[in-house]
């Protein structure tokens, strides 16, 4: 949710906090804050609104070699300067920085006043400042153990003491957090993009788990003070990756990211000559997979969206009954779990708490839940039972596109695999599998449609209340297209499957209603033709996302835009991308803050 950033080391911190917190803006960002060790005290600065914002607080001249930052995405307080973080002790000589929840916090809180201590803030985080200095007894690091032993909820913590300016402490339980290890520095932060710029070499740290950060080296323990052994990763993400490029936007760039990403998903994952697919980390031998009876998607946002489309895939090629639930729904509804059923966890982030605490449940249950994230290293991933990555390269902009079109092409490749084990003949994966090594020039088709699709978004502009229509796979595809719409423009926009506007959606429809048909080329095509004709008849601007030849869909519709015709399993993958542009162009066109949509986080920590 929010960012985490820690430094300690030879180096000025200062630059490198601001530029680290900057790197992890996308995260969440009502205001950030950063505290160092300063000629004997500890100097904070901490605003509201954009990093640069509290960036032209701090002194120029100011210089430091041990700090910490925060962006935050507020769940307890209002958006003010006081509640942002840094938070410091009554006496001043701790500082911590927090992302999550202290559940627990109006006790502590109430037992903290009683003491005599006085807030400053009215966040959740502040007692963990005030419970650090009245635990402390000239040693730190007990401090520190005692405070996370009394505290309840989620949390990634990192502490700074004025009388300890030798090392900071983390602690981690539900929050990720991860060491980044210099040469005579060293970094803590809520993700690697913070620290990629000056080291690859990370250690990521599990739940329950506390580190003391020295400049030149880390001791991990568990809560019980039982030290950790814990191994030194290698980010092979690039530093370049991060960066917009010549885009305007994040967004921008990630669209244009998604021949690439798709390729990069399906690399070296093909057999071709026999029409399949190998997923070696899915851990399961063949007479495994064989046994599957029932698969289980739990997801979010747009990770369900994609287990949506995956489930129409999995049960057409490998007929296996696919279920796909929303995370924090499931959670809470004492699932039902039989024991030959496998379960995804999809997940750009990996960190997503929904997700990750619904998968708890289904292996508490006894259930394998394999992973389909994005980012290595991440909680789900690392908690899953094994699963397989996505390999989209970072995605920044909080609307995610890239890493959807990348989960779609592994349940893609986990169907064929299924397929090919049950009725897909070897011809047939074989023709799947070409059809899928078409789809990246595919989409590099349709981007070059971008302007027309630019000047189409400007006439949408003007309209609010969207409706997206599909069937089949393609409603899946609607549902994404309208999130994309609201997440970055902020329009009111609905995904309804075509056949059931008849039941009562239609009374939305009046001469002003924007409505945008998704009609590849498949056998629910003349459906969706009589969806047109009755949406036509009551008014309403229509688009259609079409393929070239549909003559009778074009002159139907006010507009549309073309994609390619391709094996109607796959389509997706190619009708999410105008979409994708058209909320883009959308957004731009009113001003909006696309990479960074109000009240929306990347990576939700919080429940
Ligand atoms: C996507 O555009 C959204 N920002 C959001 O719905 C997201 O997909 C959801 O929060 C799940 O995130 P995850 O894939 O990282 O778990
Ligand atoms: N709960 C804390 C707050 O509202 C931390 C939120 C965050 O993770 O950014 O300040």
């Amino acid at each position: 949710m929010c960012g985490i950033v820690g430094y300690i080391g030879k180096n000025n911190c200062l630059p490198l906090l601001i530029e680290g917190l900057k790197r992890l803006e996308y995260r969440g960002y009502d205001s950030s804050g950063i505290s160092c060790l300063h000629q004997g005290s500890i100097s904070t600065f901490k605003k509201t609104g954009k990093i640069v914002n509290m960036e032209a607080t701090v002194p120029k001249s100011l210089s430091a070699t041990i700090g910490i930052g925060h962006t935050r995405w507020a769940t307890h307080g209002g958006v003010t300067d006081e509640n942002s973080h840094p938070h410091l002790s009554q006496n001043n000589k701790f500082a911590i920085v927090h992302n999550g929840i202290i559940e627990n916090y109006k006790t502590l809180k109430t037992h903290l006043e009683n003491d005599g201590y006085t807030f400053r803030s009215s966040t959740d985080s502040e007692v963990i400042a005030h419970l650090l200095e009245k635990n402390y007894t000239g040693d730190f690091e007990k401090s520190f153990h005692k405070t996370l032993s009394l505290l309840e909820g989620t949390y990634g913590i990192v502490a700074l003491s004025l009388d300890n300016p030798d090392y900071l402490m983390i602690g981690r339980k539900g929050s990720p957090l991860v060491l980044g290890i210099g040469n005579d520095e060293m970094f803590v932060a809520s993700d690697v993009s913070a620290f990629l710029g000056h080291t690859k070499q990370v250690v990521y740290l599990e739940d329950n788990e506390i580190s003391k950060l020295s400049i030149n080296n880390f001791k991990t323990t568990d809560f019980t003070l039982e030290e950790k052994k814990k191994e030194i990763a290698t980010i092979d993400w690039d530093i370049s990756e991060l960066n917009k490029n010549n885009f305007e936007h994040y967004l921008l760039k990630e669209i244009y990211e998604q021949p690439e990403s798709i390729r990069r998903a399906f690399a070296g994952r093909f057999m071709e000559s026999i029409g399949t697919a190998k997923l070696g980390g899915l851990n399961m031998t063949p007479q495994e997979l064989i046994n599957i009876d029932r698969v289980g998607v739990i997801a979010c946002g747009t990770s369900y969206h994609a287990g949506l489309v995956g489930s129409y895939v999995l049960e057409e090629l490998a007929r296996v009954p696919t279920a796909v639930h929303i995370a924090s729904e499931i959670r809470y509804k004492n699932p039902i779990v039989d024991k030959n059923s496998v379960y995804f966890a999809v997940s750009q982030s990996g960190e997503t708490i929904d997700t990750f605490l619904a998968m708890k449940e289904f292996q508490r249950k006894g259930s394998r839940v394999l992973g389909i994230c994005n980012v290595v290293g991440s909680t789900i991933p690392r908690e899953s039972n094994g699963g397989v990555y996505v390999h989209s390269g970072p995605e920044i902009s909080v609307a995610s596109t890239k890493a959807f079109t990348s989960q779609l092409t592994v349940f893609y490749l986990f169907s064929l695999l299924m397929g090919r084990m049950k009725d897909v003949s070897q011809q047939k994966g074989i023709e799947l599998i070409q059809a899928l090594k078409m789809i990246p020039e595919q989409i590099e088709e349709i981007l070059k449609s971008t302007e027309k699709i630019q000047s189409i978004a400007k006439e949408y502009s003007k309209l609010d209340n969207f409706l997206f229509l599909g069937r089949g796979i393609s409603y899946p595809v609607a549902l994404e297209g309208a999130l994309k719409l609201k997440e970055i423009s902020y329009r009111h926009a609905e995904g309804i499957p075509a056949g059931e506007i008849k039941h009562g959606p239609i009374a939305l429809i009046d001469k002003n209603t924007p409505v945008i048909f998704i009609v590849p080329k498949d056998h629910l095509q003349e459906k969706m033709i009589s969806n047109i004709e009755e949406v036509k008849a009551r008014g309403g601007r229509l688009l259609a996302i079409c393929t070239p030849n549909n003559q009778r869909v074009k002159e139907l519709v006010h507009d549309y835009i073309e994609i390619p015709e391709c094996d109607p399993l796959l389509s997706p993958l190619l009708s999410i991308i105008p979409l994708q542009l058209l909320a883009y162009y959308v957004a731009k066109e009113l001003g909006c803050d696309i990479d960074q949509p109000r009240n929306l986080a990347k990576s939700v920590t919080v429940e």
